[in-house]
């Protein structure tokens, strides 16, 4: 039997305990989150014709009969460099391709916003036409712009599918002849998350809503490091006018041989403004991660020289106005400006991606000093490298408790099995030390960075067994998250991730609704599940843990069957009046190996019934390799 002390708080359950990391790997944010269907929109790739095609026209023999689209870098100084200069020869025709990001979704009926800049140069172009098309060339929708000015111009224009097609491309056509410049080309389905212009994918949006996550950590992950110092996310170029965010390459353009994307780059249009806004979406709390001064330790370990680090911790102290100023402060202005005057409410900073050793604890000090100095009550979150078993780790962790740190993001990339055997980890760990930001975890079902891992159901429910550990620990475990967040198929670069998509859909792994299940029945107090007395942490195979939530007036037990064969249980409720039913939440795959799949994309998800108490007794039968959580209405 397992017994329940419904009466006796252990500890509270922070409201940050279930959060989700985001990083733009994968194709998550451009070619993702972002909904930009137009790859390198304002011509700042490496190659500035990437993404563009020219279907007509011959690219080696220049000036060809109908006509030559060139880049032309028009400032070294400014953060837009490029623009593209058509030249049309005759009335061929001449036509310019955009690919999108692996083809560009589109839905039957839905309308799309165009806008770009133009210059009309010489001649006489009369009209230039924006079609969808799909393989065939067989048009789906389009506009067209009548270029009017040699000065700069904006010209808008709207799209309507007419067929769904999820490998679209745009193709622009340019009736007359002369010469045009074109720069920021852009095009956004109109129909958005909470319908913001050029916004975000409104899919992906809700299923983080839907999680009801406690934090949103970004931009990442190795992507806040950077391969150099000089290529590290700067959050303040990711700010302001969206044109005049200055393109990057994305630190996963080229990482791994088997999955290279040399077409990944960084137009910022999602930015740290963005996020902030998601994050007041979703309803979680901002967790944003900066440099430390140390580009990643897996690549070149560039470190800033101590005596040249104020810029990097001025960054973190701007942030902090930027987020919580008011719009008399120079950067709560900015934030002002972009349309949001109230405060952000940022209660968390996050020094340092996966950096270690005593170069990360001579910068993490200074950061420490100057952000404590001005703002002691924003909690700074610290780190101490990648695993939490490697060589550095104990060093850290010893350095980090003299300084008095308040949260340390350890990550695990383990195997299944790892999980289910570390329950344990926190039952021991030091209450008087920092507090853990499980900050990047899941089950690789062949190993950390295969392409080969899976999002498989041994994975997830291993996952959810080394949940209830830091959940029994909430004392010291206050925000936890699966990472990767999100990964499109054809353009990713890691595997697993929690949650896949291509250019129409979307859909939740088993490891998803994992995370969905704790997350949404979180709840308020931590209350004891024992076994003869002691925490269940896998005698049987079986793995528990339980709250009451003083909100709804509920207990919640959260309990995973890693066994291969049904577990008869009783569970006995003491020290509270319980409702005769229950509602019984269940997630079960059909075997180990078992997927969720764009065809079958809810395979693995929550099944309700409900279940009857005796008194204060339950007699549950748990399925073989299942996670159920029972809820019970108090009195
Ligand atoms: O989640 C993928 C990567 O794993 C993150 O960028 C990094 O922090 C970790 O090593």
């Amino acid at each position: 039997n397992l017994q329940v002390d419904v009466a006796k708080t252990v500890t509270k359950i922070q409201p940050t305990m279930y959060g989700v990391f985001f990083e733009d790997i994968n194709f998550a944010a451009d070619g993702g989150l972002y909904a930009e269907m137009i790859k390198n929109r304002s011509f700042e790739f490496l190659f500035p014709m990437m993404g563009w095609n020219e279907p007509k026209s011959d690219r080696h023999k220049l000036n060809t009969q109908s006509g030559i689209a060139n880049v032309i870098q028009y400032s070294q100084k400014g953060t837009n460099h490029n623009y593209c200069r058509v030249t049309i020869n005759d009335a061929y025709g001449y036509e310019l391709i955009n690919e999108g990001f692996r083809g560009m979704g589109i839905k039957k009926d839905l309308k799309y916003n165009l806008s770009l800049k133009a210059s009309k140069i010489s001649g006489n172009i009369s009209k230039i036409k924006f079609q969808f098309i799909d393989k065939d060339n067989k048009v789906l929708g389009e506009t067209s712009i009548v270029p009017i000015s040699k000065d700069w111009s904006n010209y808008t224009g709207q799209l309507t599918s007419s067929a769904t097609e999820a490998k679209a491309k745009l193709k622009i056509t340019f009736e007359g002849n002369g010469v045009i410049d074109l720069d920021n080309i852009s095009l956004f389905p109109e129909d958005t998350w909470a319908g913001r212009k050029n916004g975000l994918r409104k899919d992906l949006v809700q299923l983080l809503y839907d999680l009801k996550p406690g934090f949103l950590r970004f931009p990442g992950g190795c992507i806040v490091e950077g391969r150099t110092l000089a290529e590290r996310y700067q959050w303040k170029k990711s700010v302001g006018n969206v044109e005049d965010r200055e393109t990057a390459v994305n630190r996963w353009n080229m990482e791994f041989a088997h999955r290279p994307a040399p077409d990944y780059f960084q137009s910022f249009g999602l930015g740290f403004f963005e996020y902030f806004q998601l994050s007041e979406d979703i309803g979680a709390s901002p967790l944003p991660i900066l440099s430390c001064g140390m580009a990643c330790q897996f690549n070149t370990g560039q470190l800033v020289p101590m005596d040249q680090l104020d810029p990097y911790v001025q960054d973190a102290l701007d942030l902090i106005e930027f987020a919580n100023g008011g719009s008399e402060t120079a950067w709560g202005k900015v934030r002002a400006d972009m349309g949001h005057p109230k405060p952000f409410n940022l209660k968390f900073i996050g020094v340092g991606n996966e950096q270690w050793g005593p170069d990360y604890i001579e910068r993490f000090k200074v950061f420490q000093k100057a952000i404590k100095a001005k703002y002691p009550n924003i909690t700074i979150v610290s780190g101490t490298g990648p695993f939490p078993d490697g060589d550095f780790y104990d060093y850290g962790m010893t350095e980090l408790k003299k300084l008095n740190a308040e949260i340390v993001d350890e990550h695990y990339y383990k195997d299944p099995a790892w999980f289910r055997k570390n329950v344990t980890r926190y039952d021991n760990y030091d209450r008087k030390g920092p507090k853990i930001f499980a900050g990047e975890y899941a089950a690789q079902s062949v190993a950390i960075a295969s392409p080969n891992n899976k999002n498989n159901w041994e994975c997830a429910f291993s996952e959810a067994a080394f949940m209830t550990g830091m959940e029994r620990n909430a004392e010291v475990v206050q925000l936890t998250s699966y990472a990767p967040l999100l990964a499109h198929v054809e353009g990713w670069q890691w595997t697993p991730d929690m949650i896949w998509f291509n250019n129409l859909q979307s859909y939740g792994t088993p490891n998803y609704y994992v995370q969905k299940l704790f997350s949404n029945n979180k709840g308020t107090d931590l209350i004891n599940i024992t076994l003869d007395g002691k925490a269940v942490t896998g005698q049987n195979d079986l793995f528990a843990s339980a709250v009451k939530d003083m909100n709804s007036k509920e207990v919640i037990l959260k309990i995973i069957n890693a066994a291969a064969s049904d577990q008869n249980v009783a569970i006995d409720l003491k020290g509270a009046q319980l409702d005769t039913k229950g509602m019984a939440v269940v997630l079960k795959g059909e075997g180990l190996n078992d997927e969720n799949s764009f065809a079958t994309p809810t395979k693995i998800s929550p099944k309700e019934s409900e279940f009857k108490l005796k008194g204060n007794q339950i007699q549950y039968n748990f399925l073989a390799y299942s996670v159920t959580v029972l809820k019970i209405k108090m009195k």
